[in-house]
């Protein structure tokens, strides 16, 4: 495995395999659906894409909260650790983070800070994160969006931004298997 996807995912393991185990499982199983489709990116994406998928929720473990917002502080930390700077905005921006980030108010530090890629790469890797459930299940989008918002309850600004980000969502999973010309794997 190239040495950018051993860095990141001993960078993750570091940062989330004691602290938050659940959460790591959950990463494992993304950076395993990043592997498995990342025929929907071009040949010299691949390691961006995997490597990113491996830190995408980096931003989780207690030694980096900052803002509380996980994409952000995940990023900014990727940033000073001197990570690839496309895989820090990648992370920064993941899975609609900006929609997120509006919610908390930090929209405009976001956008500032990070530039936002529109890839198929960002599709991809939204795509690993959200057909992807919180122990490493596979899950269908619409399934997996549910359970978000049923963790989380209906008053909490992470069900708002979910309600809001599905749109997006459903875009990018159809444009990923568009480029892969069959399904993402899905629950057997
Ligand atoms: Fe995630």
């Amino acid at each position: 495995m190239a040495q950018l996807v051993d860095t990141a995912q001993q960078m993750a393991r570091t940062k989330l395999e004691a602290a938050l185990p659940r959460r790591w499982r959950h990463v494992q199983a993304v950076a395993a659906k990043a592997g498995r489709i990342a025929a929907a990116v071009p040949g010299e994406d691949r390691e961006i894409l995997i490597a990113a998928a491996w830190l995408h929720d980096v931003g989780y473990s207690p030694d980096l909260v900052d803002t509380g917002f996980h994409s952000l502080d995940g990023g900014r930390w990727l940033r000073r650790e001197r990570v690839d700077e496309r895989i820090a905005a990648l992370v920064a921006h993941h899975s609609c983070a900006w929609l997120e980030a509006e919610e908390r108010r930090l929209g405009d530090v976001l956008a500032a800070e990070f530039p936002r890629e529109e890839s198929a790469v960002a599709d991809a890797l939204c795509c690993s994160d959200m057909t992807t459930g919180p122990d490493g299940q596979d899950f269908e989008l619409l399934e997996r969006l549910a359970e978000i918002r049923s963790r989380y309850g209906p008053d909490h600004l992470v069900t708002r931004f979910i309600i809001k980000a599905e749109p997006e969502m459903v875009a990018a999973v159809r444009r990923t298997e568009s480029r892969l010309g069959s399904r993402v794997p899905q629950p057997m």
